[in-house]
This record gives C-alpha cells, sequence and structure tokens, in this order.
C-alpha cells in the first residue's frame, strides 16, 4: 500500500484543516457548552463539498476516493468531533447507503439533497432493546400493500432532530429473523414521527442525538431500499464503511490532543526548562506519537481496501478498535501533559477526552469490533 498522498488529497487535507482551526474552533467550547448544533458550520462544509464527499457528481456530490474523505473526518476531528459525527454519518451511512443500493428515483429524490447538503440525514438502528443485538429489532414495518405501516422507537439517533432524510430500520416478518428486516426512508414531516428527547450527554455535546417516535407512520413502499428482507444485510455493509470514519474521527481526536500536548510542553516550563525536555514528558510524547502513527496505518489501509474494491469488514472493524482505543488513551495522556490546565475548558484537551470515549461505543463498541474481526479469523 502506498500512502503518498496525491495532490487532491493534500488539498483536502488542508482544506480541511483550514476551516477546522479558522471556523470551527472559535466556537468549538461554547456549541460543547451550551450543546449547540453547527448548523452554520454544518452549511459550510456542505459548501466546501464534505457533506457528500464520496458521492458521484451527478448526484451533486464531491467524487472523492475513501482515503480523501478520511483525511478531513481526520482534520476536523481534531477541532470538533460533533461537527465531524454529522458529516460522518450523513457521508458514510446515508449518502453512500442510498448511492449504492437506492433506486434511481431514491437518488433523484433523496441523495441530491443529502450530497448538496440542503439536507441532512440520519441513520436509525439502535433501539432500547436492540443496539448491539441488531437483529432484535423492535419496531415493525407491516406490509399494508402500497405502503408500510412503521411502529417503534429509536434511541441514540444522531443528527436526530436537524435530519429531514431518515434511514430507519425495521422488522416486516419476525419468523424470518434478520431476513424480515427492512430499511425504508422516512422524510421529516411524516405523520405518526416524532422528534423525541434530546440527550445530554458526556461528549459531542454540539450533535444532536435524540429518540424518534414512529406512531401509524405511513410509508410509501417505494421507499423502501432494496429487495424485501435485504434491511440487515443492508445495515451491517453501510456500518462496515461507518465504521472507517468513526476510526478516522478516533484517529483526528487523538490527534488533536497530542498536538496541543506538543505545542503546550514547548511553552510551559517547570524545574528551570520546558517540559518536552523532562523525560517523563518526552517518553509520553513518543508514546503517544507511536500509536497515533500505528492508528493511522490501520485507517488509511481500510479506506485503501475500501478504494480498491477488496473486502474491508475486517480492516475497518481493526481501525475503530485500535483507533478509538487510542484516542481513549492518548487523550488521558495529553490531559496530564497539561497539568491542571488540562481539567479546564479552555485548553480543549478535556473535551476531546469526553469526546474521544464516544468512538468506542457507536458503530458498534469495541466488543462488536471483536465480534467482527474473529469471526472473519474463522472465516478465513
Ligand atoms: N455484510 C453483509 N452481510 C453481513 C455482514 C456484512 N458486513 N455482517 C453480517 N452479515 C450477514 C451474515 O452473513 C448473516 O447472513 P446469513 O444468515 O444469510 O449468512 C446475517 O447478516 C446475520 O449475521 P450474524 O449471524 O453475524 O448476526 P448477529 O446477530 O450475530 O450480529 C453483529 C452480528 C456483527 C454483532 C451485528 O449485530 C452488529 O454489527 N451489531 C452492532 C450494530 C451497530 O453497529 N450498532 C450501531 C448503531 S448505528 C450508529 O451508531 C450510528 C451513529 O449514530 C453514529
Amino acid at each position: 500500500m502506498n500512502f503518498e498522498l496525491t495532490e487532491e488529497q493534500i488539498a483536502v487535507k488542508e482544506a480541511a484543516r483550514d476551516f477546522a482551526q479558522n471556523v470551527l474552533k472559535p466556537g468549538v467550547i461554547e456549541r460543547d457548552n451550551q450543546q449547540k448544533f453547527p448548523t452554520e458550520e454544518i452549511k459550510q462544509l456542505a459548501e466546501l463539498g464534505f457533506m457528500g464527499m464520496m458521492v458521484d457528481p451527478k448526484y451533486g456530490g464531491s467524487g472523492m476516493d475513501t482515503l480523501s474523505y478520511v483525511l478531513a473526518m481526520e482534520e476536523i476531528s481534531k477541532v470538533d468531533a460533533s461537527t465531524s459525527v454529522c458529516m460522518s454519518v450523513n457521508n458514510s451511512l446515508v449518502c453512500w447507503g442510498i448511492e449504492k443500493f437506492g433506486t434511481e428515483e431514491q437518488k433523484q429524490k433523496y441523495l441530491v439533497p443529502l450530497a448538496t447538503g440542503e439536507k441532512i440525514g440520519a441513520f436509525c438502528l439502535s433501539e432500547p432493546e436492540a443496539g448491539s443485538d441488531a437483529t432484535s429489532q423492535q419496531t415493525t414495518a407491516i406490509d399494508m400493500g402500497d405502503h408500510y405501516l412503521l411502529n417503534g422507537t429509536k434511541n441514540w439517533i444522531t443528527n436526530g432532530s436537524s435530519a429531514s432524510i431518515y434511514l430507519v430500520v425495521a422488522q416486516t416478518n419476525k419468523e424470518l429473523g434478520h431476513k424480515g428486516i427492512n430499511v425504508v426512508i422516512v422524510e421529516r414531516g411524516m405523520e405518526g414521527f416524532i422528534v423525541g428527547a434530546k440527550e445530554d450527554k458526556l461528549g459531542i455535546r454540539g450533535s444532536d442525538t435524540h429518540t424518534l417516535l414512529f406512531n401509524d407512520v405511513k410509508v410509501p413502499k417505494e421507499n423502501r431500499i432494496g429487495e424485501d428482507g435485504f434491511g440487515f444485510t443492508f445495515a451491517m455493509k453501510v456500518l462496515s464503511g461507518g465504521r472507517i470514519g468513526i476510526a478516522a474521527q478516533a484517529l483526528g481526536i487523538a490527534g488533536g490532543a497530542f498536538e496541543l500536548a506538543l505545542a503546550y510542553s514547548q511553552e510551559r516550563k517547570t524545574f528551570g526548562k520546558e517540559i518536552y525536555k523532562h523525560q517523563a514528558i518526552a517518553f509520553k510524547l513518543a508514546d503517544m506519537a507511536t500509536e497515533i502513527e500505528a492508528a493511522k496505518l490501520l485507517v488509511y489501509r481500510s479506506a485503501s481496501d475500501k478504494d480498491n474494491g477488496r473486502n474491508y469488514d475486517q480492516s475497518s472493524a481493526m481501525a475503530k478498535l485500535y483507533a478509538s482505543k487510542v484516542a481513549m488513551e492518548q487523550t488521558v495522556e495529553a490531559v496530564q501533559i497539561h497539568g491542571g490546565y488540562g481539567f479546564v475548558k479552555e485548553y480543549h484537551v478535556e473535551r476531546l477526552m469526553r469526546d474521544a470515549k464516544i468512538t468506542q461505543i457507536y458503530e458498534g463498541t469495541s466488543e462488536i469490533q471483536k465480534i467482527v474481526i474473529s469471526r472473519g479469523l474463522l472465516k478465513s
């Protein structure tokens, strides 16, 4: 694998870095404090073409490769993981899923506004009783001939109140188990669809995570994605790609914390010298840099697998498992290097530490990634 970046990839990375440092950073602490969704910032991200990065330009996207998407996710997550999770769900779960498996009509109607950033998408799999155990869907989509009647509750939905287009996973035929599951496209405003309570979270506090309620929502048959019973396979396939995005987010969070710790260690003096000159700190920085580099190789490799048509179920699970572990461990180290300053909001690293935790939970916990990896080992 060759990770020499092309000129286009370098330009994407620089544009994302510039945007993160100059547009996102000034308001990131306030958005975190106030749990404020980055509405204006997402509009600007869309203008950069970052809400539909991998989508074919004929559907309003930027037509870039997965590695470019990873580079953008990484730079944005160094500063603001609340913004990058909105971007990630829109790009790798919703846009990719509709582009890959949707009908031409679904692409024209839903993918175009999602890829241009005119509308935001959400992916609705988790339920009060079905998070990791994704086949145990309690939400039902009963076949009524020309439409599905949708009933149930979804939990922890990213972009819950900011989205207008929702991919909802539901059980059509319980007896068939995972083969009786479908995914339907639900629009904001459909009768019986209610956006419920917002979660008050430890991290990614600027993102809007909600409970969603579906009470006899009539969803037209043409809004089903794929053949009858394709929903579980669809969910697994989009999550494999989604995990590359979240791995890139974790990598960015770790990298952002490292950059802050490195800069701080050159400013702060104790016992008559800059703290990076103390071996206790220099060794921490060396370990951080090494761990982050190792995570980067796994994340870029998985992006390369996807771009080159290789199976990436295993590599995306490995990338997410490792990068999220690195994010959690290295943000703690960054706080430690900052000492007391690391514990206050002004220095950003405490937020990165809080944000890191979710990367070990959403789009499959670390334990789920180990299930995917170990099953793959047995298959091979
Ligand atoms: N591609 C295609 N098919 C797949 C697949 C994949 N990647 N993974 C599994 N399948 C198929 C299997 O082949 C099997 O099909 P057959 O019976 O026809 O052979 C079927 O799906 C069922 O597979 P399993 O028996 O392996 O299913 P399982 O019940 O044991 O669960 C699991 C497997 C990996 C644990 C899965 O349930 C899973 O990934 N759970 C985690 C779900 C998750 O990530 N939730 C996060 C919510 S989304 C989110 O967080 C978004 C956000 O807001 C940021």
